[in-house]
């Protein structure tokens, strides 16, 4: 077992969780993640209202009794879902832990604190880690450049971003962005986090409610197969490379503006890529991760693989790197 910080504000087993994930995040794959002991996250906004979200808890409660949490998605849109009654729904149901991303969830908290949750804000950028630790969340998952989804407009790479998040972070922190195994577990912990996040690796699993030949072509794709779309309007996504993507990144890059692509990244195109697996049909969000994915296992099978392998890594390859020190020249 590996005991972190983050592990013991959780009261989960292993330093790992699976992040929100739009369409992807739901109870099946929430409630598989949870029972192997890391943390399982359902997101909210893809139920379609704050009733089915309700439901969707109550049918991951049925799949666990292990902790879980839901993601909490604060974008700016012309036309917000109603976040209060959101809200509202995670804490009426019992939820215990939130994870927020996107905006500052500082409206939310006061909320969430009263009822007892344990909020761990995702975000891009250590000055925004450090916002929300003073605004008061328990604990921060910092989504490196990698990543699948937004990963902001700094473009730092988990190699720098999770020790500079050490270095000003008081609170307990996950890495999140480009993890799939022990490697990158037992790397972000020696870089100073508590634990890691993955979206792409947990995405590709048995219990992944997606078309199976989206995750065949996770498997099938390398790390360059990823665009970044939005770069012109500062709203990057990372999503994968197809014929959609590539449009957007063209007309974008062309001096087009939202309106003019507003059919080609529609939500529902997305949806459609996920539930009937036409790879083509849409934007969908993937990492540069993908390039070290190459199977599609239980979630059991792919967590107990992680902390076996970190744990072999460290008491094996990296403490066999140890030699006596040589005896003092005189
Ligand atoms: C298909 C997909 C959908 C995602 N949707 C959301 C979302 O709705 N909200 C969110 O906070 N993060 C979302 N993410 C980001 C993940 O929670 C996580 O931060 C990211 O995948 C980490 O990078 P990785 O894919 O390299 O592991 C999504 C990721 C994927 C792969």
């Amino acid at each position: 077992m590996f005991t972190t910080r983050f592990t013991q504000l959780l009261g989960i087993d292993h330093p790992i969780v699976q992040g929100g994930m739009q369409w992807v995040g739901r109870a099946e794959l929430a409630g598989a993640v949870s029972n192997a002991g890391a943390l399982g996250i359902i997101t909210g906004l893809t139920q379609p209202t704050p009733e089915a979200l309700v439901a969707e808890i109550a049918r991951c409660r049925s799949l666990t009794d292990r902790p879980f949490g839901v993601n909490l998605t604060i974008l700016p849109a012309i036309n917000p879902p109603p976040y209060a009654e959101y809200r509202q729904a995670i804490i009426e149901s019992g939820v215990k832990i939130v994870e927020t991303a996107g905006a500052n969830p500082v409206d939310h908290l006061p909320d969430f604190k009263a009822a007892g949750i344990t909020v761990v804000h995702k975000c891009t950028s250590v000055r925004h880690a450090v916002k929300a630790e003073k605004v008061g969340v328990d604990a921060v998952s910092i989504d490196g450049f990698e990543c699948a989804g937004h990963p902001g407009e700094d473009d730092i790479p988990g190699l720098v971003l999770i020790p500079r998040a050490a270095e000003e972070l008081t609170i307990p922190f996950i890495a999140s962005g480009g993890f799939a195994d022990a490697r990158g577990l037992v790397a972000a912990l020696a870089l100073g986090a508590d634990g890691v996040n993955m979206g792409t690796r947990f995405m590709c699993t048995q219990e992944s409610p997606i078309h199976d030949t989206v995750k065949q072509a996770i498997v099938a794709a390398s790390e360059l197969d990823t665009e970044l779309m939005f770069r012109p309007l500062r709203n990057t996504a990372r999503v994968a490379s197809n014929s959609v993507s590539r449009e957007v990144v063209q007309i974008l890059g062309a001096g087009g503006q939202f309106e003019d692509v507003r059919d080609l990244v529609a939500g529902a195109r997305g949806r459609t890529v996920y539930e009937r697996g036409d790879t083509e049909a849409g934007v969908w969000s993937v990492g540069m991760v993908q390039g070290l994915i190459h199977d599609v296992p239980t979630v059991g099978d792919l967590v107990e693989t992680i902390m076996r392998e970190a744990r072999e890594s460290v008491t094996g390859r990296l403490s066999g790197l140890l030699t006596q020190e040589p005896a003092a020249v005189r």
